[in-house]
């Protein structure tokens, strides 16, 4: 736990929230035909979390992208290392993301997927650290929004370790002092 400065966000916060999205959720997709697509790897934890609070039918489908390395900031560049398993056309699709911060991911992301023409395209975020913001993207679902600081746990990493923290908890600086 010393590498974790403060808890941010406890079980019961997460557990909470999440319920709370998921009833909105299965409002606003009584008819459509929900396609919860997951960012791996962050959003395991939350999307596993969320799709139990919905309870009309989902389908669900994961891409993985990269932009960043080891560091706790972005590198501006976003590749896509793992594709969508089937075709999204005339789907009602909601991108899981862990946390949303420059929106850069996020920005391209909407651009690739929108060109495969689904129904819909929403986004769902559990963090949003909007003092950061360099693309102009805001969430349809937010579970919370957060300081601009380094934050590991549940599925969020820092170069791979602290996913399975069942908290959102805020990360020492002495952790990545010198590899920003
Ligand atoms: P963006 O492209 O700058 O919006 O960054 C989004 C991605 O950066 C998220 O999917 C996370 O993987 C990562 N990220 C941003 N902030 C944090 C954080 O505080 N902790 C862990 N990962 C983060
Ligand atoms: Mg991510």
């Amino acid at each position: 736990m010393t590498d974790i400065q403060r808890v941010l966000l406890d079980e019961n916060q997460l557990a909470q929230r999440v319920k709370e999205l998921g009833g909105e959720i299965s409002q606003d997709y009584a008819d459509g035909d929900l396609l919860l697509l997951g960012i791996l790897k962050g959003s395991v934890m939350f999307l596993a979390d969320l799709a139990r609070a919905i309870t009309v039918p989902v389908d669900m489908d994961f891409i993985a992208v990269s932009s960043y390395g080891t560091g706790t900031s972005t590198s501006g560049q976003v590749r896509l290392l793992k594709d969508l398993e089937g075709p999204i056309e005339g789907r009602d699709l909601l991108i899981v993301e862990d946390i949303i911060d420059s929106g850069l991911t996020l920005s391209y992301l909407i651009d690739v997927l929108k060109s495969r023409q689904p129904r819909s395209i929403k986004v769902v975020v559990l963090l949003d650290k909007p003092e950061r913001r360099k693309e102009n993207v805001v969430p349809d679902y937010t579970g919370f929004q957060i300081p601009d600081e380094f934050v590991v746990g549940y599925g969020l990493d820092y170069a791979e370790q602290y996913r399975s923290l069942p908290y959102v908890g805020v990360l020492s600086p002495s952790v990545y002092i010198g590899n920003e």
